[in-house]
């Protein structure tokens, strides 16, 4: 793993406009648990039972209960894989970070380009009249918590049977086709439009590094190469070896 940490510091070093895509395994060191995987929520639950529109439409309180319960919603803190982007958009080596997650994390560790590409549950919107509130000023114990005009709120998050944002989608492709790097950090890389951006930036002429302890399918055919490993351990050891070398 050295050769490796040492050829991601060298390859930052002498790149100039690097984006990062993200997924729940950036997270899962703050207590979040995966989708996928060992410990995955999709493991214990129906993704089509608790994350797709219509069970949200059909049973909200069911839906809160889960989210809340399993996604930590309001006690999650960043841990050293998202200060490790955030300083990297430091030394102005990040310019974004697409995240595939809902946990606002990496605004939280400092990261000023955030593209969320499914959303939010640092927001919640009135399923009926649209109104939008922030997380922190909901009492969420009360399930499932009620707007001003006596609908239900639901998390401002893309839930399965829901289009990606426009301008997400939009400002992705833009930024993948525009980095001369790409950091793939705790993806399995298998949910789709997400999954295409990393295709998009190695068609751009790009080099995709991934940090995940597995392999995905991205590993043998797009990426340049994996360093397997926990992301938090991962990113401190490349920007220790960048701030090296720099
Ligand atoms: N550091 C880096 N990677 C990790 C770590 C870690 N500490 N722990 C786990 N991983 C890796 C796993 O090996 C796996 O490849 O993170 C990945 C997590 O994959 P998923 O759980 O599938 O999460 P993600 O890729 O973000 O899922 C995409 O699917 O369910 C939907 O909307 C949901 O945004 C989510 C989307």
């Amino acid at each position: 793993m050295d050769d490796l940490i040492k050829q991601a510091a060298e390859d930052l070093a002498s790149a100039s406009k690097v984006t990062a895509l993200t997924g729940a395994g950036i997270s899962t060191e703050s207590g979040i648990p995966p989708f996928r995987g060992k410990g995955g929520l999709w493991e214990r639950y129906d993704p089509m039972e608790i994350a797709h529109i219509d069970a949200l439409m059909k049973d909200p309180a069911k839906v809160w209960n889960i989210l809340v319960k399993e996604m930590k919603v309001d006690t999650a803190n960043p841990n050293d894989g998202h200060r490790g982007l955030a300083k990297l958009e430091k030394m102005g080596k990040l310019k974004t970070v697409i995240t595939q997650n809902v946990d606002g994390l990496h605004q939280a560790a400092g990261n000023t380009d955030v593209i969320e590409f499914h959303g939010t549950f640092a927001w919640l919107r009135c399923m009926d009249c649209s109104r939008k509130y922030e997380t922190r000023e909901v009492d969420i114990s009360q399930i499932p918590p009620r707007c001003i005009c006596g609908g239900i709120l639901r998390p401002d998050a893309v839930f399965f049977g829901e289009m990606i944002p426009q301008d997400a989608l939009w400002r992705s492709r833009q930024v993948a086709s525009d980095c001369d790097l790409m950091l793939v950090v705790g993806t399995s890389a298998v949910v789709q439009p997400a999954a295409l951006m990393p295709i998009v930036a190695k068609e751009s002429g790009a080099k995709v590094v991934e940090i995940n302890p597995e392999k995905t399918p991205l590993t043998d055919e797009i990426s340049d190469y994996l360093i397997m490993g926990a992301a938090g351990d991962v990113m401190n050891q490349i920007i220790e070896k960048l701030e090296q070398i720099s």
